[in-house]
């Protein structure tokens, strides 16, 4: 059974830690913004009294939308990244928020068929944006799986 909770003080180790096993760093750059997600509200999903998954948003007030700006599965396919991903909706909608939005890379096709599964709709391509991306972050890998990363996918669920 996965929980879900906002992320404390004590789960600071765990966001890092998640972040630089994912992403080699607590920044991520997306749509031309260097994001230090340590900086968000999380949110942490908890199995069997362990920490199995991390999603951090922020609300956009401009356009009452929530943006995911990053989600993690410790250990996937137990249904962490879907707790998540309804949670951030639950407190988006409760907040007033009309829709949550996210971005993906043109490499993660495996996000691509979760967020697609999960009723998220292909809103735009930026082409090149992680291209772009790079040069605030040049850690970003330039292949992942025999694949160019280069741009990005957004996508966007109605409330
Ligand atoms: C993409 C990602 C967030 C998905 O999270 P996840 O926790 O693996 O997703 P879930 O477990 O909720 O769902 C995945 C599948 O497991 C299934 N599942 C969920 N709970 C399950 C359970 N207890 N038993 C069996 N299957 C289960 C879901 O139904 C879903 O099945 P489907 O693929 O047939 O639709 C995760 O793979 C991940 O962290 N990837 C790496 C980081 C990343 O790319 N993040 C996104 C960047 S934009």
């Amino acid at each position: 059974m996965i929980e879900v909770r906002p992320a404390s003080g004590d789960d600071a180790a765990f966001v890092l830690a998640t972040m630089l096993q994912t992403w080699e760093s607590p920044l991520v750059a997306v749509h031309g913004e260097l994001i230090d997600v340590t900086t968000l509200p999380a949110l942490i999903a908890w199995e069997s009294g362990e920490q199995v998954g991390l999603a951090t948003h922020r609300p956009h007030p401009g356009d009452s939308s929530w943006e995911v700006v990053s989600l993690h599965a410790v250990v996937a396919g137990i249904g962490a990244g879907t707790a998540l991903l309804d949670e951030v909706a639950r407190l988006a909608r409760a907040a007033g928020a009309r829709r949550i939005w996210l971005v993906t890379t043109n490499d993660n096709v495996a996000a691509l068929r979760f967020y697609q599964r999960h009723g998220m709709d292909l809103v735009a391509l930026h082409r090149d944006a992680v291209t772009e991306g790079r040069k605030l972050k040049p850690s970003i890998p330039h292949e992942v799986d025999g694949i160019r990363m280069r741009h990005e996918l957004e996508l966007e669920w109605l409330l």
